[in-house]
């Protein structure tokens, strides 16, 4: 069915964290990820879940397919190029979606139009064709001219309208290279819904890249214009810079609902805890200072302004961290609190856990517990995710590890199950990090190229735990594993081997031609 917008100040919100946010090398989610990432953007009231681009990958269609069949009441959308099979594969994948949409997408501008080598005639005949076959298998279509900030005015126009007479019910206007400015951003929109015939019957979106950093802005200022759905992702994910972030958008017109008179159906509550789930699953962590999700974003509640928070809270507080869902339980828990305060402590996170999965994170968090004497919430965010990122039921398991270090040398000993048989390694290395990678390649010799090692503390303190990222490729696929662990060199070498049985399951399911970025622009 498609969104009809009889109330005016309505937005649509368009998550695509699934599509052009998973787009962002690296941030690979799993099949499951994928789904509870879904399952979380439903129940915060998304209107519009991009869940993937079904041509690029098994992987991608059985995602879109899996999210469409429990979508409970977001429309579910598929990426398709400007392409018949594209756009047949795309339907197949999320016809089974109680509201389902297919976007295709050609670029307009002069440089993407030199990519297939079409004139202006033979695009627009394209855009006539496909957004047509489209529109005679769904009745939900969206049409996008990428690169359309940098598209001629009058060509733009022309291709717009086609796409509305074929059958689109929306038309997005992506600000592909994040080139745009909010006053351009927002004539861009009004020139169109001036000059289109038919304009008046669709949907504008606006779609907005990060790389000058005004994506949110850019976003904003196409509202005021006249566009009534924002594509974002959670935490602003998404290639180069990112894109637009949803947190962003939803909180200003939520905070300034006076000067950005606009609703969406989104419950703010839920904000925090997807943030936090995306963070761990794409292995991009949120920077500290980032608006309304960062570590830091509330806190000036403990921090230099406490003393006129106290006094009065709106003296520098513009939203509560409740508005968001932060509740704040950053009371810390330990060795003595017992399984119904983890279960209640992890459902304010927003872990509902049945009680197999507690059990097993019970285990966990009492040997957290005997090394480490106060554990926050970050700690239990932190557990979780590596609880979800490393299972019993790996290819390839850490069982022991032994690490000498100093001035003298640095020297490791590893023992692993590599599909359930037990192997050992001792090797040397430049660090102790250095040695133990040495000590997994020699048990499991691999090809792929180490492109990322971070490490960050999850809380304060000499025996915080530390959450490590590892990305690897291999032959055009990125994949990040993560871990946590009080001991930094364990958790380098659990992320290590996260990554790498990542790296397995993807290679198996998907032939390097086959990969998302390799197909993903061309036509
Ligand atoms: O940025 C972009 O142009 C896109 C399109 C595929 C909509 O993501
Ligand atoms: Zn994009």
């Amino acid at each position: 069915m498609a969104q009809t917008m009889t109330d005016k100040s309505r937005v649509l919100i368009f998550d695509t964290t699934l599509r052009d946010g998973e787009q962002s090398p690296g941030a690979t989610m799993t099949h499951d990820e994928k789904l509870e990432i879904a399952d979380m953007l439903d129940e915060m009231g998304v209107d519009i879940i991009e869940a993937g681009f079904p041509i690029a990958s098994i992987g991608d269609f059985e995602a879109v397919s899996d999210i469409a069949k429990r979508a409970k009441t977001s429309t579910i959308c598929g990426l398709a190029r400007a392409k018949l099979p594209d756009i047949d594969r795309c339907w197949e994948a999320v016809k089974h979606a109680k509201s389902p949409r297919i976007h295709t997408f050609i670029g307009t501008s002069p440089l993407h139009r030199a990519i297939p080598n079409l004139d202006m005639d033979q695009m627009a005949e394209v855009i006539h064709d496909t957004v047509t076959h489209a529109r005679n298998l769904c009745d939900n279509v969206q049409w996008s001219p990428m690169d359309a900030t940098r598209t001629e005015h009058d060509y733009l126009c022309r291709v717009v309208e086609i796409a509305i007479k074929a059958g689109a019910t929306t038309i997005n206007i992506p600000d592909t290279v994040g080139y745009t400015a909010p006053a351009e951003s927002a004539a861009l929109i009004r020139m169109l819904l001036e000059r289109v015939p038919g304009a008046d019957e669709i949907i504008f979106a606006t779609h907005c890249h990060n790389d000058l950093g005004m994506a949110t802005a850019n976003a904003l200022a196409a509202v005021d214009a006249g566009a009534r759905q924002i594509e974002c992702t959670i935490n602003g994910l998404g290639e180069r810079a990112g894109n637009t972030a949803l947190e962003e958008v939803v909180m200003a017109m939520k905070v300034r609902h006076d000067i950005m008179p606009y609703d969406t159906g989104i419950d703010t509550t839920k904000i925090m805890n997807i943030s936090r789930r995306v963070a761990q699953v794409s292995g991009f962590p949120v920077q500290f200072n980032k608006a309304i999700v960062g570590k830091n974003a509330f806190l000036h509640e403990s921090g230099i302004h406490q003393d006129g928070v106290l006094k009065n809270v709106e003296t520098f507080e513009i939203m509560k961290p409740s508005d968001i869902g932060i509740t704040e339980t950053n009371i810390a828990m330990g060795k003595h609190s017992g399984r119904a305060a983890l279960r209640s402590k992890l459902k304010d996170l927003g872990y509902d856990l049945a009680d197999n999965q507690l059990n097993d994170v019970f285990v966990r968090f009492k040997a957290l517990a005997d090394r480490k004497k106060e554990i926050y919430d970050d700690d239990l965010v932190a557990l979780m995710s590596d609880t979800a990122a490393n299972t019993a039921d790996d290819y390839l398991q850490v069982k022991w590890l032994r690490v000498v270090c100093g001035s003298d040398g640095q020297e490791a000993e590893l023992k692993m199950l590599v599909d359930g048989e037990e192997k050992s390694c001792k090797s040397e290395g430049d660090g102790p990090v250095d040695a133990v990678f040495n000590c997994v390649k020699s048990i499991y010799p691999t090809k792929a190229k180490l492109k990322l090692y971070q490490v960050h503390a999850v809380t304060e303190g000499t025996d915080a735990q530390a959450t490590v990222s590892v990305r690897l490729e291999e032959d055009g696929r990125i994949v990040t594993g993560s871990a946590a662990d009080t001991d930094t060199i364990l958790a380098s070498v659990k992320a290590y081997v996260g990554a790498l049985n990542r790296l397995r399951v993807r290679s198996q399911k998907t032939a390097p031609d086959a990969d998302v970025k390799q197909v993903s622009y061309k036509l």
